[in-house]
């Protein structure tokens, strides 16, 4: 284990000594992948051709009044970058493709871009990383809006050419493609309180479009397969889900009850309902746990998730609960597919929390594999702070963090926990002193 940062911090000093015990490493699967996500407009800068671009100009959309600008500059800056996350010894990376970069009027390829990406894949794959690509993180051409969104007619026709295009241009870097990122998390955020593009506040819309991303993400799906099955590796096609782990705030309470398994049912399951068959992976992306309480006297806020209690948050104010990972891991488990952990972090700029963070996470993810879940990888969300959509540049979320004065990237001590984790294939003995293991006494 390295412990020590090259600034020569020792990380675990601060924490209370093990009395001796020999523990052996909590070795995870060979081949296990270790790695972080990005997306494309929370990194590359300059995105000026899509949706979120001139949203974030208008006055309330951002709550700290920034806009996403030259973000970490990652489009010119990604070699950077993935020595960075080679350097902490990960060996996997999952990034996203701005579909406005490379479509940037409809049906027109922009080869520039079409490049870039190709050398962005090729660079992470010289440097020994797997590469997991999503095609659609949130943001949207501005032509492709023009005429609907999701809404349009054609969307799902436009989205799967779009798929296939990539599927042509990258099958032969690609291991593991993402169609949509967190399809549920769109849905709520755009158009059901409609605090991201297009704004929209609308039950029967929102129908209408989570009915258009199932599609979208079984024609693409299709499409996928179409083009690279046969050509000898394997092609792994899935979604990343943002899956939310319900608890009744009222535990004798029906209503609480009955609202929390719909509430499940509809936002962590219902996409996979609708598109099953269609997923050769599930991925998860974990960060909330919510205490719902219902009020049903109060139409316009039917429940909410409680706050009363003294729960430990993030710098976003997100309770942090990450053994309750291991719920969200279960709850997937149903579907007998493999699963990565396509997200998973903490909004922490000081770091004080983010390595205990982590380590409790991974324990549990451990204890899912050693309860027989096929889990396949884990990738922490982020590698570098980023612009974190209407909360600007407030939360920082990254294993480096990022002065975007100066574009100066200096991982936190968070980023060397996880390089150690990520070197050892496991989770060294000395470690569990992150989660209380090994008080003196
Ligand atoms: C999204 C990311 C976002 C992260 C933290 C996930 O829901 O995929 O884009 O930055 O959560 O909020």
């Amino acid at each position: 284990m390295m412990q020590k940062t090259p600034q020569g911090i020792d990380y675990l000093s601060e924490l209370p000594e093990v009395r001796p015990h020999i523990h052996e490493t909590r070795k995870f699967p060979d081949g296990f992948l270790w790695g972080s996500a990005t997306s494309s407009h929370q990194v590359e800068g300059d995105n000026r051709n899509n949706d979120w671009w001139d949203w974030e100009k208008a006055s309330g959309h951002i709550i700290d009044g920034t806009v996403s600008g030259a973000a970490c500059e990652q489009y010119t800056r990604y070699e950077e970058d993935l020595d960075l996350a080679k350097s902490l010894h990960q060996n996997a990376h999952r990034l996203s493709i701005e579909w406005s970069r490379i479509e940037p009027e409809e049906g027109k390829w922009d080869i520039d871009a079409t490049v870039h990406y190709r050398r962005v894949l090729e660079a992470a794959k010289a440097r020994g990383m797997q590469v997991m690509l999503t095609c659609w993180h949130f943001t949207l051409p501005k032509w492709f809006v023009a005429k609907g969104g999701l809404e349009s007619q054609d969307a799902v026709e436009c989205f799967e050419r779009y798929v296939r295009y990539l599927a042509v241009e990258y099958g032969d870097l690609v291991d593991q493609w993402v169609t949509i990122n967190e399809p549920m998390i769109y849905l709520v955020q755009s158009y059901g309180i409609g605090v991201w593009p297009p704004g929209v506040s609308s039950p029967f819309k929102s129908v209408h479009v989570f009915s258009a991303m199932c599609r979208a993400h079984r024609r693409a799906y299709k499409a996928i397969h179409g083009v690279l099955d046969g050509r000898g590796a394997p092609v792994v096609v899935g979604i990343a889900q943002n899956v939310i782990t319900f608890e009744p705030y009222r535990k004798q309470s029906l209503i609480d009850t009955l609202f929390v398994w719909f509430a499940d049912r509809t936002f962590n399951h219902q996409f996979f309902i609708w598109t099953r068959g269609l997923h050769d992976f599930i991925g998860i992306n974990y960060y909330f746990h919510y205490r719902v309480k219902v009020r049903p006297t109060k139409v316009s806020q039917f429940f909410y998730e409680v706050h009363t209690e003294n729960r430990e948050t993030s710098d976003l104010g997100w309770e942090i609960n990450a053994p309750a990972i291991f719920d969200a891991i279960m709850a997937m488990a149903r579907y007998k597919l493999p699963i990565f952990i396509t997200e998973h972090g903490v909004a922490n700029a000081d770091d004080g929390k983010r390595p205990r963070v982590l380590v409790a996470a991974l324990k549990e993810v451990y204890h899912a594999i050693r309860a027989g879940v096929d889990i396949r990888g884990y990738f922490h969300w982020s590698l570098i702070d980023n612009f974190e959509w209407e909360k600007g540049y407030t939360g920082r979320f990254g294993l480096v963090a990022i002065d975007f004065q100066t574009q100066k990237r200096t991982p936190r001590r968070s980023a060397y926990v996880y390089a150690d984790i990520c070197k050892e294939n496991g989770i060294p003995h000395t470690l569990l002193r992150f989660v209380g293991h090994g008080v003196r006494w």
